[in-house]
């Protein structure tokens, strides 16, 4: 409860004893109380109470981990004015003694010997009832489903995910780069931008002679938009540090309602110079291996938790749904093995002679070469034919961006994107197109102006050399990892066609 100050100053000049004061939060966390078996001390813990069991078992909760620790008000030692307050969901200081608990499932409880209400919550209003809510009511809730053990368990695997990602790098010798949020430029060439403006929408907005808004009025003198992607500029960069990586958001205004796209989500972008195509697959390969098995080291409690919740939800769906592997064997198992390479033109020779697609199964039939897979098709690769995660190469031109390296059979760009189970696409990268002359040419085919990706352009003029990256979306990381269905629950607030609460 004293915590002393560095006062060696004031000591010095006047000779005083140590300066003490009062402390509020000299807390225990709950997961630090509950990992000993030391008892016989006096300790301080805060959190909300998830239940309150016979006028004297509080179950607390700080967040710190799923567990509670079992806080003992004695009968007859508290106030009823106290104890009518110790609902579900207030928040509560409690002091006392760490005694050996009795009660199965813990080994230490809390002897309680103060109990403070820091927060009321009636019980009556508060909408998360110690009972099991589905995901979908919880979506509505956002704001308070943190507090369930679900999503505790997700946010803390995601917060262990963004760690070990800068640890890959770092250890790695990479650079992190911030770039922009907003951008002039489209990075991706799709157009699925959201604008950034301060012209009045009621009309009003300056207009040139043919009646189109004039940009030059707007803040930044021209038309601007949330970034896509950080790539363009990690490859300005590259072309000085060699190993770079962003990871921050990016936004994407398409009008996808599925379980795999949100309107803003997280990027990891490494750019290297020097590498390849092969190279980049290797660094990919590697770092999804690292940052999976990074989770299961430090977060084995909250894995177990998700994968007993999906092996709950697995029980509900008829045996030919459900999928064959646990969590942890299906994470360890992508730990363990090589990814599946083959070319999009190999891909599409199996699919193409598939018995699913000779069935008809496919809502897209594989009929010939040059059009996208779409998802079905990329799960049944990884699902049914592989049974592991697929990275496949070389696709069309046509179907992928200006800025990938074209190979020498004019058809097909050094292209990269790996398929992992239960998700499809986690990532998309490519060796880039470093020869200027093809470069420009492709825009030009493509209609990308290059006066306004003129700074893009001198990186080939001005010392142009091979490399790669790739981008790694995070919410689908995180999705692989803790298993959960839909990517509105691996992000605390999700953005997606009309949906922006919180
Ligand atoms: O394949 P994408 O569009 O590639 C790029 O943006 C490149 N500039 C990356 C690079 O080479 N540096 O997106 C990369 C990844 C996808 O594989 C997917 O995991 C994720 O970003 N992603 C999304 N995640 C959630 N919601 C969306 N709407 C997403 N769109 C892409
Ligand atoms: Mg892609």
């Amino acid at each position: 409860m004293l915590k002393q100050l560095p006062a060696t100053h004031l000591h010095n000049i006047l000779s005083l004893q140590p300066i003490y004061i009062f402390m509020f939060n000299k807390r225990i966390r709950i997961k630090d109380l509950l990992a000993s078996d030391k008892t016989n001390y006096e300790a301080t813990v805060m959190g909300w109470v998830r239940t309150f069991r016979n006028n004297q078992f509080i179950a607390l909760n700080d967040g710190s981990t799923n567990n509670t620790i079992q806080v003992v008000a004695g009968l007859g030692e508290f106030d009823d004015t106290v104890l009518k307050r110790i609902t579900t969901g207030a928040c509560i200081k409690a002091s006392g003694q760490v005694v050996a608990s009795l009660g199965k499932g813990q080994k230490v409880e809390l002897k309680a010997s103060s109990i403070e209400i820091l927060g009321d919550s009636d019980a009556e209003k508060f909408p998360l009832q110690p009972k099991k809510h589905s995901l979908e009511f919880l979506r509505e809730i956002a704001h308070l489903r943190f507090r369930t053990n679900t999503f505790g368990s997700v946010f803390r695997i995601r917060q262990t995910l963004a760690y070990a990602i800068h640890k890959f790098f770092n250890d790695k010798g990479f650079v992190y780069m911030h770039t922009p949020i907003i951008t002039a430029s489209d990075a991706e060439g799709a157009g699925e931008m959201f604008r950034v403006t301060t012209l009045p929408l009621d009309g009003s907005a300056p207009k040139n002679e043919d009646g189109t808004v004039n940009y030059k009025e707007d803040f930044f003198g021209r038309s601007t938009n949330l970034t896509v992607s950080g790539q363009l500029e990690g490859e300005l960069a590259a072309m000085a540090f060699s190993d770079i990586y962003t990871f921050g958001p990016t936004f994407r205004a398409e009008n996808s309602n599925t379980t795999r796209h949100l309107a803003e989500f997280w990027m990891i972008e490494p750019e290297v110079a020097f590498n390849d195509l092969e190279d980049n697959m290797n660094l990919a390969e590697e770092f999804i291996k690292y940052v999976i098995k990074y989770a299961m080291d430090n977060n084995a409690d909250d894995l177990e938790f998700l994968a007993q919740r999906l092996a709950d939800e697995e029980k509900q769906k008829p045996q030919n749904e459900r999928s064959e592997m646990g969590l942890i064997e299906k994470l360890k198992f992508v730990v363990d093995n090589d990814f599946e390479r083959l070319t999009y033109t190999q891909a599409i020779e199996i699919l193409k002679e598939s018995n699913h697609n000779k069935k008809k199964k496919f809502q897209y039939p594989v009929e010939g070469w040059g059009t996208d897979l779409q998802s079905e098709h990329e799960r049944y690769l990884v699902e049914k034919h592989f049974k592991k995660p697929v990275i496949l190469t070389d696709y069309p031109k046509e179907i992928k961006s200006f800025y990938m390296r074209q190979n020498d059979d004019g058809k097909t760009v050094a292209a990269m994107d790996i398929l992992a189970p239960g998700i499809g696409e986690i990532v998309g990268g490519s060796q880039r197109e470093e020869r200027l002359d093809k470069l420009t040419q492709r825009m030009e085919e493509m209609n990308i102006p290059a006066e306004e990706l003129w700074w893009y352009l001198d990186t080939r003029k001005f010392g142009a050399c091979p490399h790669a990256g790739f981008g790694l979306g995070f919410e689908r990381l995180v999705q692989f990892v803790t298993g959960m269905g839909n990517i509105r629950d691996v992000i605390p607030f999700p953005r997606y066609p009309k949906s922006s609460e919180f």
